[in-house]
């Protein structure tokens, strides 16, 4: 018997068939057998050891044993920089960035021991010359153009990195299964033993992971079940700052973002975006007002816009960016319900400047503040910021973490802001900023607009 065999695994309902079919005989699914390696060798005895269990007070934690990559945005959407032994997937589309960050990662990290870059895409030369962009002057840093996670491993028994990046996932293949690189069956036995690795040796791993069109990472998001950290690089086409997200994070909140902006000398940390973001804001112009978005543990000031025109053609057009579509829509009809602004005839655009994409309940007033502003074509004090969620009969509710972005606005020099009724009756008073609660959209529009 081969030590070896190959099975063909329904994804869905588990059914095994030794070839491949295009539609699983059992649940009926379509695609969904995906190459598998069945190994008939013994893992009882030496690999495994019996666990014991441990009461949890005695658990010895070794949270100061990460190690920081030195880039304060990237350390932050770590939890605090990267865990030993853990496997961290970077997923973004192609150009986005992805092996520059992590080229300057490995320079960041300042703790002696080698640090290893595999790529399975570039030539070291090509590497090199990225490198050269970016003033790389560690003498650690080694790099492997190899593709086989076999020889991979051995060179990462032989040197011992710190540790690891392989660019990317899907160029890496491994001899016991015989489909090609990048297939599911390939990308997911790969991620597998490279989890096992980090596992057993300690040293944490980067894996670069490509973006297909749908937006799951390719391989379906089989990754991300199998890896600790799931990073996503992402970017407006045409604008330079680039956001690090965490989806998943067992060692960290996946509320924190990073954010970046790519340069000739690769990418610098963003560590003010409020205001970059606020940097070309236009004074006096209608439709535009600046709204506070919690990211994680930080709060960002970014303007909003909204440009309502009227229809040339029968059925009103909405186009939303940086903010959902349907939520848009939703607070129109509040406008148009409850304010009695008649927007039917009227199409309606709302942008978020700078590229970035807000998904907080906290930037409704923001939006209804500047349709009406650009609807009535009055400009809002450029020295005023809101925040708030709107519900459905125009009532202003009360949200979380006020005092922060409040602050924020106050060291920006703003002078007023306008904040829900509730969250104003707890507040104290803040140096230098007039805060103002309201408790429906009209009370709002009144204030700003009288
Ligand atoms: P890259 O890291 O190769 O992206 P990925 O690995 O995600 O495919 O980045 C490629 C893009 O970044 C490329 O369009 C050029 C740009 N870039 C800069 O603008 N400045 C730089 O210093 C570097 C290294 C790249
Ligand atoms: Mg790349």
């Amino acid at each position: 018997m081969p030590k070896n065999k190959i099975i063909f695994a329904c994804q869905v309902c588990g059914y095994q068939a030794p070839k491949w079919l295009g539609k699983c005989p059992d649940c009926g699914g379509w695609n969904t057998l995906v190459e598998e390696r069945l190994s008939t060798t013994k893992i009882r005895g030496a690999d495994i050891q019996k666990g014991k269990p441990i009461p949890i007070l005695e658990i010895q934690s070794n949270e100061e044993d990460r190690i920081l990559t030195h880039i304060g945005e990237l350390d932050r959407v770590l939890g605090g920089g990267i865990v030993p032994g853990s496997v961290i997937l970077i997923g973004g589309d192609p150009g986005i960035g992805k092996s520059t960050l992590l080229l300057q990662t490995l320079e960041g990290i300042r703790d002696n021991g080698k640090l290893l870059y595999v790529s399975g895409e570039e030539s070291p030369n090509q590497i090199k010359l990225r490198g050269m962009r970016i003033g790389i002057r560690s003498n650690n840093l080694v790099i492997l153009s190899e593709t086989s996670l076999d020889s991979i491993l051995e060179t990462v028994d032989e040197i011992k990195p710190k540790v690891f990046v392989i660019d990317s996932i899907q160029t890496v293949f491994t001899s016991e299964l015989p489909s090609a690189p990048g297939s599911i069956g390939q990308v997911r036995e790969s991620a597998g033993r490279l989890m096992f690795y980090a596992k057993k040796t300690g040293i944490p791993i980067f894996l670069v992971g490509h973006v297909t069109k749908d937006g799951s990472i390719a391989g379906p998001r089989v990754l991300e079940h199998i890896v600790d950290t799931v990073l996503y690089f992402e970017g407006e086409k045409g604008h330079a700052f680039r956001i690090l997200r965490a989806v998943k994070n067992r060692f960290g909140s996946t509320n924190e973002i990073g954010i970046f902006e790519m340069k000739d000398s690769g990418l610098s940390e963003v560590k003010n975006p409020s205001e970059i973001f606020l940097a070309e804001r236009p004074f006096k112009v209608t439709g535009s007002v600046v709204v506070s978005s919690m990211e994680g543990t930080r709060p960002i000031l970014v303007e909003l816009q909204a440009l309502v025109s009227s229809t040339n053609f029968g059925v009103p057009r909405r186009t939303t960016i940086g903010v959902d579509y349907n939520r848009v829509s939703l607070l129109l009809a509040i406008l148009e319900k409850r304010v009695g602004m008649h927007l039917m005839g009227q199409d309606v655009f709302v942008n978020v400047v700078g590229g970035i994409k807000i998904d907080e309940p906290a930037v409704d007033l923001g939006i209804v503040t500047a349709v009406a502003s650009s609807f009535r074509e009055i400009p809002v004090d450029p020295k005023t910021f809101v925040f708030g969620e709107v519900g459905l009969a125009g009532e202003i509710r009360a949200i979380n973490q006020v005092e922060a972005r409040i602050k924020e606005g106050a060291k920006l020099g703003f002078k007023r802001v306008i904040i829900p009724i509730n969250n104003a009756k707890k507040m104290s008073r803040v140096k230098d900023i007039e805060v103002i609660g309201v408790a429906s959209v009209d009370e709002t529009l009144e204030i700003l607009f009288r």
